[in-house]
């Protein structure tokens, strides 16, 4: 029996967090450069049914029976054992690898786990569909993150970019001109479950207000939708500053996220906003490409732990 591979890229969120949570659009990408492995391999001369599992990242090394039941990456082998009730287990090391920053809205947690499901799936001989292993990917998230919209496992799964809305069929963005964009890491980590959490206490004191802006971020999510594919820089920069300044009114922005906002800007970034859950995490600027170095500079200069240029475009693998 063969080594089997399964792979999974990072993500970000351009247009419409939070909003989703509530129904309304958003727009998020793959991140191709930065990615999860999982490497399955069949143990000989043991026991059938006995499953090593290696993630040298966070230094684990344990027998999958010893994982405990609301592990995230026994869950996810779990959840594949269940999906295929194979006949015959036989005996396997699985080995899980990942640069994807952890807790920086990049969707390590939910890369890590399709991995698992395609490098196990097609290890069992029977690889899983995109759709299927998206649906189990998302139950598994929402065991250890609440109420999650769905997009993370969604992007990560179809490695392409998507206009995604709750309960609504996958749509993919079709992009005629590609454009470039700088992430960076304010370094600060906030729980996406706090954040959401905020936003949802706001909304319970005045939902009508909250709804209003949600759909002022869906709003803008469709117009960005049109603006992506034309590759449109500067209405694509008003869209930025709109969006970000309603996360602004739903109070998750912070003064580190707006510190590297402006940094971006002054370096000659066309805009920039937030991604993701806030108060802390990533921003995410779009640039003139030949200001992409610029910019990268300025933003850790201004204090960012990390910085990463994405292309967004058509053939995204
Ligand atoms: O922090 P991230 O990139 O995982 O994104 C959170 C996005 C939210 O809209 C705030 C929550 C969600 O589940 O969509």
């Amino acid at each position: 029996m063969p080594v089997i591979f399964g792979k999974a890229p990072g993500k970000i969120i351009l247009f419409g967090e939070h909003a989703v949570v509530y129904g309304q659009p958003a727009i998020a990408i793959p991140v191709l450069d930065v990615n999860a492995t999982a490497r399955v391999t069949p143990i000989l001369n043991t026991e059938a049914g006995k499953v090593r599992v290696q993630a040298s990242d966070i230094g684990l090394d344990e027998l999958l029976k010893d994982l405990p039941e609301d592990d995230p990456l026994g869950a996810a082998i779990r959840a594949t054992l269940n999906e295929i009730t194979p006949t015959h287990t036989p005996a396997f090391e699985i080995q899980i690898d990942s640069n994807i920053p952890i807790s920086a809205g990049m969707g390590s947690g939910a890369a890590v786990t399709v991995a698992i499901i395609r490098a196990l799936s097609a290890f069992l001989g029977r690889p899983l569909s995109n759709e299927r292993i998206s649906e189990m990917a998302f139950e598994i998230e929402k065991l250890h993150h609440g109420t999650p919209s769905g997009i993370d496992n969604t992007v990560v799964t179809f490695q392409k970019p998507v206009f995604f809305q709750r309960d609504e069929p996958i749509r993919t963005l079709s992009i005629s001109r590609p454009t470039h964009w700088v992430i960076a890491d304010t370094g600060k980590q906030t729980p996406t479950r706090e954040t959401v959490g905020a936003v949802r206490a706001l909304y319970d004191g005045s939902p009508e207000t909250y709804e209003e802006i949600f759909a002022e971020i869906g709003s803008i999510v469709h117009v960005a939708r049109q603006a992506l594919s034309a590759g449109d820089l500067p209405f694509l920069g008003q869209l930025l500053e709109k969006n970000q300044q309603f996360l602004q009114d739903l109070q998750v922005s912070d003064p580190a996220l707006e510190k590297l906002i402006k940094a971006a800007r002054d370096a000659g970034a066309v805009d920039a906003k937030l991604s993701g859950g806030g108060r802390g995490g990533n921003i995410i600027a779009l640039v003139p490409p030949e200001r992409s170095s610029q910019v990268q500079e300025a933003l850790l200069e201004a204090g960012a732990v990390r910085v990463m240029p994405t292309i967004l475009r058509e053939t995204i693998a």
